[in-house]
């Protein structure tokens, strides 16, 4: 039997990998987009077909796919070959070393846990006496058949242990029963434990590749309390980081390349079943950072559509400013009469509420317009709110579209263009915007985020391997003494392996000692070569190595002259005759080369 990780390498290219979660565009060989692992403007992270890796210029982040899935889903290298397995339509044989070296994870009997008891509460629903009332109220509010299957909707009896004891009885631990937040102890000197959900809707949550990772359950009596009951976070459930729908709608939302955004469970599932599919829920809770980077991976527009009471609008604000920051474009939809989504679609249809969705304004109009509204623009007081409220996203907008909405305000309340701007200009954001945090965050010397240098010796080695035919033009105008220490036994065994026969073959071979460690290093190297001089002919490449090597030798020059003179006037002031005889000779040296 083969080994799983090269089965796995053969059937996967990295390019197909990359693009669900990037947005690719062809550069040269390789491929281009903007960095998963950090945010920015201009794309920095190059994919490599040919070397099947990809690295970020920007953050320094990246490998081969196992390191790429590994990174942006957050899991160990046991799971990214599970997930990628999956992907490439292989069964992982439970002998395979590369997969029992970590063997099964904590992780995993966490999700075997949660897919028991979803599969218990999807009984519960379709197959006892009170299930068939839930089937009925499912049905009440338009809920299909086919939509609770596919969303996996259950039912958690009027009991204290039914899904506990079957749990147990599968195997199940008791401990991750408790952390899962299935079950509850009874009190610390007893080890008794009883279940938590008891006479709920059971939504399961699925994580992006569609892994139940928790669980919401909606009261189905009026005293019940809380509305909702939600799994607390554990291993595998993090909820700032899952939208719920997601792993339903993505493909939907790449196809129209936009997002909806609503707030609940229903909200996503009844305009999914009515046509709109490309629909994620926060769950209540507002957008957090890290969802919104998880979606602009894979699309960057975005249609808000909140509930219509106050705390829906402070939601639709809130979710703007993480959006925006992430690059999105963002749209609203505000205008049900107080009716959420889900109601919205089962009285007026899935067309209805598609028409709204893509009749939805831009934020900035939606919000202004709203202000306008709300506060009296004729008196001074309201001017003066309308104006304050606006300033934080008149602050970060971009000048393109401040220009568009200072003109648009003034228009709006008669105000002149000039007087705006001045406001603006003088305005400071508060503390607690998410730009500034984001800004704190960025200078705060986290690794992640800080620039990678290539410096000219990686870049030189880079054009060595990555242009081999090029090396007896390159190696005539270089010399050992170009390189910085750590490059220059690279540098030789490139001059070694080159004169030697064996190289006839036309490529540097990997296999000797000093290559073969350094083997990705060099790979990203290349990689950074390729990516800057795309349009470069074998001339132009030529001339670019020269041009390298004249700038590291004029540079060390005068650090080296630098370093001379200063020692020159510690002599002096020293009165260190001798000392500085030869220093002045240095230096005279230094300065006629
Ligand atoms: P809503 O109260 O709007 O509920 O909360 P809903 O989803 O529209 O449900 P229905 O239509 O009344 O049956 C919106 C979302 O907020 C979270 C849930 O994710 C819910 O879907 N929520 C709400 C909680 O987590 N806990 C609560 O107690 C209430
Ligand atoms: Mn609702």
């Amino acid at each position: 039997m083969g080994d799983i990780v090269s089965d796995i390498k053969d059937r996967l290219d990295i390019s197909d990998v990359v693009s669900q979660y990037v947005q690719l565009k062809r550069a040269g060989h390789n491929f281009k987009g903007l960095c998963p692992f950090h945010s920015e403007k201009t794309p920095s992270f190059v994919v490599s077909p040919e070397k099947q890796i990809c690295h970020c210029f920007g953050c320094n982040k990246g490998g081969d796919i196992f390191g790429f899935i590994q990174e942006v889903e957050g899991v160990t290298f046991a799971e990214a070959i599970k997930i990628l397995a999956d992907r490439a339509g292989l069964k992982i044989e439970t002998s395979d070393k590369a997969f029992k070296k970590e063997g099964k994870t904590e992780k995993d009997e966490y999700y075997a846990a949660h897919e028991l008891a979803c599969e218990f509460f999807e009984k519960q629903l379709l197959s006892t006496n009170d299930g068939k009332k839930v089937l009925e109220y499912l049905y009440s509010r338009g809920v299909k058949d086919e939509t609770i299957k596919e969303f996996r909707i259950g039912f958690s009896p009027d009991s204290y242990d039914a899904l506990h004891t079957e749990l147990l009885k599968s195997g199940v631990k008791k401990d991750v029963l408790i952390k899962s937040g299935f079950v509850s102890v009874k009190n610390i000197s007893s080890d008794q434990i009883f279940d938590k959900f008891r006479m709920r809707l059971m939504f399961p949550i699925f994580d992006s590749f569609g892994r139940i990772c928790g669980f919401g359950g909606r009261a189905l009596q009026a005293d019940q309390m809380p509305k909702y009951l939600n799994s607390p976070e554990d291993v595998i459930y993090s909820k700032s980081k899952v939208l719920y729908g997601f792993s339903h709608a993505k493909k939907y939302i790449k196809e129209a390349n936009s997002v909806v955004f609503v707030e609940g469970y229903f909200d996503v599932i009844m305009p999914y079943q009515e046509g709109v599919k490309n629909i994620v829920a926060t769950s209540g809770t507002a957008l957090t950072k890290e969802q919104a980077k998880m979606m602009s991976r894979v699309t960057k527009n975005a249609v808000t559509s909140f509930d219509t009471d106050n705390a829906g609008f402070e939601a639709t604000r809130r979710a703007y400013e993480i959006l925006q920051l992430e690059g999105f474009n963002v749209k609203t939809v505000f205008a049900f009469d107080k009716k959420d989504p889900a109601d919205y679609v089962k009285e007026n249809g899935g067309n209805a509420f598609k028409d709204a969705v893509l009749g939805a304004k831009d934020f900035i109009s939606f919000y202004m317009d709203r202000l306008i509204k709300d506060f009296d623009v004729a008196t001074f007081d309201g001017r003066k709110n309308v104006m304050s409220l606006l300033m934080p996203f008149y602050k970060v907008m971009t000048p393109t579209d401040r220009d568009f909405y200072v003109k648009d305000l003034a228009g709006k309340i008669s105000m002149g263009e000039k007087v705006l701007y001045d406001e603006i200009d003088s305005y400071k954001l508060p503390k607690d915007h998410p730009a500034r945090q984001s800004f704190q965050e960025n200078s705060s010397g986290d690794v992640s985020v800080k620039k990678f240098e290539i410096g000219v010796s990686e870049i030189i080695i880079g054009i060595i391997f990555g242009y081999y035919h090029l090396f007896s033009e390159i190696s005539a105008v270089l010399s050992e003494d170009d390189f910085e220490e750590d490059f220059k036994n690279i540098y030789k065994e490139c001059l070694n392996q080159y004169n030697s026969t064996r190289i006839q073959a036309g490529k540097w071979d990997f296999e000797s000692e000093v290559f073969g460690r350094l083997k990705a290093d060099i790979s990203v190297y290349v990689l950074y070569v390729e990516d800057k001089y795309q349009d470069f002919s074998d001339v132009a490449m030529t001339l670019e190595v020269k041009k390298l090597v004249d700038k590291t030798r004029q540079s060390r020059r005068t650090n080296a002259l630098k370093f001379v003179q200063n020692k020159i006037k510690e002599a002096e002031k020293a009165q260190d005759k001798e000392a500085l005889l030869k220093l002045l000779q240095e230096q005279q040296i230094l300065l006629s080369k």
